[in-house]
Parts: structure tokens; sequence; C-alpha cells
């Protein structure tokens, strides 16, 4: 909070749904701003966070409900731009003197509507209208302004919303009735950009600046001390581990725990990168014996990961404690595991979610946190990587889970089964990459079952494990679709591990969306 080094932009949520896409947008824009919950923004919170432009979001209150969420004063006194969304539009027309109505069915308006420009002129809208006159909108509003407030002029209107986009100008406060951030307003970040042109923001927001920064300030915290990373060999573990490398060298040493359920040559990979093209410290902590041997004879997907859980903290804790010094933790925490968001539902008024990677470590091991990642998105952690010269093939690596291949082997894990699964993931995953399908796919996958069926080879009679191939589109991996592979694409990769895996005769194609189904099979 108290970093200005760089332009800041605040973003005062008032509990839309969307409130982490205005952020987006304007990341993008290479502006700095934070997301805080309107119960949080007071006068003196306004006063130093000190912005260079408010940002009211959306919300699902009615302005004229009393009690309803309101900005702080100071938001309307700090002499700096403002754009309201939608009930932020609605407040600020409220609290400056215009008029807000109830929602009826006639005026209510959810979904698309196009905007028309009026003789109006002003920045904030420069270029912004298509050449016909009109504009894509996206609403989603039950109450409407009636009534502008003093001052402001209208520069758009829509056929449920007169006053869909209105201006002081003098002041340059903003209020749009839509919402500018999301996919189905396609011009919508034109509005982002005019924004913050009007609001003087330079874009100083780089990743080129932040590393630099970053390095400064993980020094300044650190000072002389030891840390200690978990690295997986994701993207957000190794982006954090180069960083902090860069800034501490060998004040680091990293925890790479090898479970005995990593894809093919992946723990070789991981080590050779960083221990020998990095030079950075890594402790290989090969434990399948241990995991494996735990895991023996089990079934249950829940007892499966409990196991996998406590070994991963025990096994952590073990190497951790064998470097000399220790005081920190560092941990690839990244910005939507950190924003704090609007709570209607009574109870504290903000929920906190907090990440630990290693559940619970810090505290018990008596370790401070090392966060570098926290104020990115993931896609600002992939620039960052590239920024630090990581190799294409991490950054864009699809996810992989904690527990490994033992989710994707459902009943018991065998080592036998670990070996076939590996092999068939291995020859999958390169027809993806050979047709060129990796970065349009989330997450894909091989997943070997528990049955064995009969089919032909040559001569002979074979009985082997039946697999199933996994392949989804996801934003977030909250939700997931199959990915439609042309069946030619299916054929082959099918003939190719039958043909190449020993211990597989037959090849599924899982067509399950989430929901209902989730991604990994257990
Ligand atoms: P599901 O299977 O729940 O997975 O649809 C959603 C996303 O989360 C990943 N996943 C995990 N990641 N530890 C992790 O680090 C886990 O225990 C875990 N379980 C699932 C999964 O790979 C997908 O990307």
């Amino acid at each position: 909070m108290t970093d200005t080094s760089h332009d800041r932009l605040l973003i005062i949520d008032f509990g839309s749904q969307v409130t982490q896409l205005i952020a987006r947008r304007l990341r993008e824009l290479n502006v700095y701003c934070e997301i805080h919950p309107y119960q949080k923004v007071t006068d003196a919170f306004v006063t130093e966070f000190a912005p260079k432009a408010i940002i009211f979001s959306g919300g699902p209150d009615s302005v004229m409900r009393t009690g309803s969420p309101r900005p702080p004063k100071a938001a309307y006194e700090a002499g700096v731009p403002i754009l309201g969304i939608c009930y932020g539009q609605q407040v600020m027309m409220h609290d400056l003197g215009g008029k807000v109505e109830a929602g009826e069915h006639a005026t209510a308006e959810f979904g698309r509507a196009y905007v028309t420009p009026t003789e109006a002129k002003a920045g904030f809208v420069d270029g912004w209208f298509a050449q016909d006159g009109r504009e894509q909108v996206w609403m989603s509003h039950g109450d409407h302004v009636s009534e502008i407030a003093p001052g402001f002029t209208v520069l758009g209107t829509s056929p449920g919303a007169p006053f869909a986009m209105t201006a002081d100008l003098e002041r340059k406060f903003y209020a749009v009735q839509f919402h500018p951030e999301v996919h189905h307003t396609p011009n919508g970040a034109k509005l982002y950009e005019n924004f913050v042109r009007e609001a003087g923001f330079s874009g100083d927001w780089t990743m080129g600046a932040y590393r630099e920064e970053m390095i400064r300030k993980i020094r300044d915290q650190v000072g002389d001390k030891q840390v200690i990373c978990g690295l997986s060999g994701g993207v957000d573990s190794s982006v954090a581990a180069i960083l902090l490398h860069e800034a501490i060298g060998d004040q680091l040493t990293c925890v790479f725990v090898d479970h005995g359920l990593l894809r093919l040559n992946e723990a070789e990979e991981v080590v050779t990168m960083f221990r020998d093209n990095y030079n950075l410290k890594l402790i290989h902590a090969a434990e399948s014996e241990l995991f494996l041997g735990e895991l023996d004879g089990q079934s249950d997907p829940e007892t499966k990961r409990k196991i996998i859980g406590r070994l991963f903290i025990d096994v952590f804790q073990k190497y951790a404690n064998q470097i000399e010094g220790a005081e920190f933790l560092a941990q690839g925490t990244l910005y939507p595991d950190v924003i704090e968001s609007v709570s209607f539902s009574g109870g504290p008024s903000v929920t906190i979610k907090s990440h630990h990677n290693v559940g619970g470590l810090p505290e018990k091991m008596g370790l401070k946190l090392v966060e570098p990642l926290r104020e990115l998105f993931k896609d600002e952690v992939r620039e960052l990587g590239r920024e630090l010269g990581l190799p294409d093939s991490f950054i864009g690596r699809h996810p992989f889970p904690g527990p490994g291949l033992a989710i994707r082997c459902p009943g018991e894990i065998t080592r036998e089964k670990l070996e076939i699964l590996r092999k068939a993931d291995a020859v999958y995953i390169d027809q993806i990459r050979k047709h060129g399908l990796y970065d349009d796919i989330w997450q894909a996958f091989v997943a070997i079952l528990p049955v064995r069926t009969v089919g032909v080879m040559g001569d002979g009679r074979t009985y082997d494990f039946a697999c199933a191939l996994r392949a989804v589109t996801s934003v977030d991996g909250m939700t997931a679709d199959y990915y439609p592979f042309e069946h030619s694409f299916l054929g082959e990769t099918a003939t190719r591990i039958i043909n190449e895996v020993k211990g597989i005769n037959r090849v599924t194609y899982d067509i399950t969306s989430k929901p209902p189904g989730t991604i990994e099979w257990e």
C-alpha cells in the first residue's frame, strides 16, 4: 500500500462478478491498479493510496436501499478522474445530485444493447463509436439513472438507458451504465484506454520495471538471511525461483519434491534446468520410495490425496530443516489469490482467500513469507518469466496437479501402471505438439483405467489396460469443455499409443465437460 513508485489506480469493488476483469484491462494498458472492497475504502484509505484515478465497479445492490454501499467522500474530493460502471454510475449520480429509479421490467436491460453517440465531444469517447455510429455494449442492470447530476453531459444513449454514458467533463468524472470490461462489449478496452489517457497515466507498469522493483523489494525484505523455495517446475514456482535467485543468489535454496508421481523425464528436466542452467542451489528430494510405499494398496481417491499431502509437508520440512539459518519461505502466490472479495452474506464483511502451497508450513516452522508474485495475474507471471529468460517450454506448460499422476491412475497405484501411464502420456503430448495444438488446450493428459480389456495384436490375444485421453479448454480450470479433436487425430494417436506403449490395448477419449465432470479423474 505504501509503494508509490508508479502511477496507481484504485478500483473500489462494490461486488460485481467481473471486477477482476477491470483490473485485467488496465494491466494490459500498463497501468498499475489494485482492487479493494468498498468496506475498506475510507477517506483515510484514499488519501494514503494516493490514486491517480479511481474506478467504481458494478455491484448487485440498489442505491435506493438504505445502507447500500457508497464510496467515501474523499474519492470525489481527491481531484482525480473517476469512472463509474453500472452500480458505480448509479452511486455517482446519486451522490452528486442526480436521481436513480428502481428497476421495472420496462427499463431493466440484460444482455446486448447498442449505444449511439450524442453531439457532445469528449476525449473519453474518442475513436470509440463504430463507423455506423453505434457501438455494442453489455448491459446488466435493474435500476437506472433517471436524472443526471448537475454538471454532467450525456455522451451516449441506448434504448433502455438514455444516460448510458455521461460525463462531468470539467472534473473528468465518467459514468457508464454498461460493462466495458466484458468480452460482450467488444470495443470496451478502448474506453479504458481513453480513461487512463485522460487521467494522465504514463503506462509505467511494465514487466521490466516490475522485475527491477521486485528485486529491490526482495533484497530489502530478506537482507542477508536464507530463503527456502518449493519448486515444482510449474510456471509460478519457476518464475518465483528465478526472480528470487536474481535478487539474492546463493541465499536461495530450492527444494524439489520428487514423489515418484511425475511425468516421463520430468524430474531430470527440472533439475537440469534449474541446477545446471540457472546455477541455482537445488535439493532434489528423491522420495518416490516413501510415497509409493505409503500409497501401496490404497484405492480411495481422498485417502490417496491425504497421504500425498501429508507426506509432501513432512518431506519438505525434513529438507528445509537442513538449510541452516533459513528464515523465509518463498511462495508463488498470485494476485487473484489475495484479492479480498466483497461479501454480502453477513459475517465478517470481507473474506480473504489465503494461499498456502505448502499448507501451514510457514507457521509451523516459524518462517516468514516472501511472495514475489502476489501483485501479478497469471498471464503477467508468464510475461515476467519471458522477461527473465525462462524458455517457452516452461512458461507455456499446462497445469500439473500437486498429487501428480496419482489422480490420473484411478484405483490402486502400482509402479507398472505408472510406467505405462508415463509412456502413453508422452506419446499423447507429442502428438498434440506435432499437430500444433498444445497452446490451444488448457490441459491434456492420459488417465490409465483400472480395467484390462481383451484385444488382438498380430496373431495373438492381448489382455491389457485401457486408457482415457483427456484434453480440455478452460479459462481458469473452474469450468471446462472437452477439446474437439479431429477424428483423424484421435485415430492416429490411439494407433501410436497402442503400438508404442506396451501394456495398453484400448484408447478412449473423455468427452465430459466440467461440470458435471472434473478435469482430473480423481
Ligand atoms: P479438477 O480436477 O478439480 O481440476 O477439475 C481443476 C484444476 O486443478 C488442478 N488440480 C490440482 N492442482 N493440487 C494442484 O496443485 C491438486 O490437488 C489438484 N487437483 C486438481 C487440475 O489439474 C486442474 O488444472
